[in-house]
């Protein structure tokens, strides 16, 4: 039999043959399980970045960009430790710390002040830091600056590899669909890439400006959306329509 393109009449997802099904389904369901996984590793990590439950745009902000507000030593003496020294003492010691805490002035004067008013207790307790040390200090000194430089360039190459790895697979299958209109396909076989660049981009903008994450939440949903659409229509296609008994042609011809 002479094979050409038109007689290719089973290319399609409810005509494939069952082992390629079979394949397509494995996949469809191990990267569906994949996908809830990532989205409560999302929820458990970031979403109580900020101390409340549920991801919210702060939550974002506050694992990019951070809270440079403040370091955890002003905020203490602006808080429960509020009587523990002079007004005049606390804005000195913020003061230090906003600058960076630097060491040379630890020696010289800041190591007396904090052994005037704060190591009776932060130096006894053993559950709290111990502020005789100058590197105890430091860090309760530190703001908070969100992601670190290396840290987004690692999980922006591992996002982008491995994403467009779930993505091209995900568009394959999606391609043999049928009766979805071409711009349709296209589009969703499209966005899931222009959504994942865009999520990556955001990472490092919100880094930049606490205004971008915003952008992060458009990109996560985007193609959480076009993935969950190409999945559903796959499954559909192979399991559903497949029982109609019916020929629908080649899928790939009828997209040219
Ligand atoms: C009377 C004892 C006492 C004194 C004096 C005291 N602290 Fe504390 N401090 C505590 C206790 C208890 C905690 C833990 C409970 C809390 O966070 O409020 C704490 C927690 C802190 C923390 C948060 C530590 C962490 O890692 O969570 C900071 C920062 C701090 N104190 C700073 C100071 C400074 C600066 C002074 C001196 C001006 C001072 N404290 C004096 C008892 C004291």
């Amino acid at each position: 039999m002479k094979f050409t393109p038109s007689n290719m009449s089973w290319l399609n997802l409810p005509n494939m043959p069952t082992p390629i099904k079979a394949l397509f389904t494995g996949y469809l369901l191990a990267i569906g399980v994949a996908l809830l996984m990532a989205g409560l590793q999302i929820m458990l990590t970031h979403g109580m970045a900020d101390g409340k439950a549920g991801l919210s745009v702060d939550d974002i902000v506050y694992s990019y960009y951070g809270d440079r507000s403040g370091s955890k030593l002003a905020s203490k003496l602006n808080g429960s430790m509020k009587d523990k020294a002079p007004l005049a003492v606390r804005q000195e010691m913020t003061k230090w710390a906003q600058e960076g805490a630097p060491e040379s002035e630890w020696d010289s004067h800041f190591k007396e002040l904090f052994a005037q008013n704060c190591t009776a207790c932060h130096g006894q307790i053993p559950s709290i830091p111990n502020f005789t040390e100058y590197e105890e200090v430091k860090k309760v000194s530190a703001t908070n600056k969100g992601a670190t430089i290396s840290g987004l360039t690692r999980v922006s190459h591992i996002h982008l590899f491995g994403i467009s790895f779930i993505f091209i697979f995900l568009g394959g299958i999606f391609s043999f669909a049928v009766g979805v209109p071409k711009k349709i396909k296209v589009l969703a076989i499209a966005f899931p890439f222009g959504f994942l660049i865009l999520d990556i981009l955001s990472w490092w903008l919100t880094k930049l400006s606490p205004s971008f994450a915003y952008l992060t939440i458009i990109g996560g949903i985007g193609y959480s959306l076009a993935a969950a659409f190409m999945w559903v229509t796959s499954m559909y296609q192979m399991f559903i329509m497949s029982r109609r008994g019916k020929i629908y042609g080649n899928a790939w011809e009828q997209d040219l």
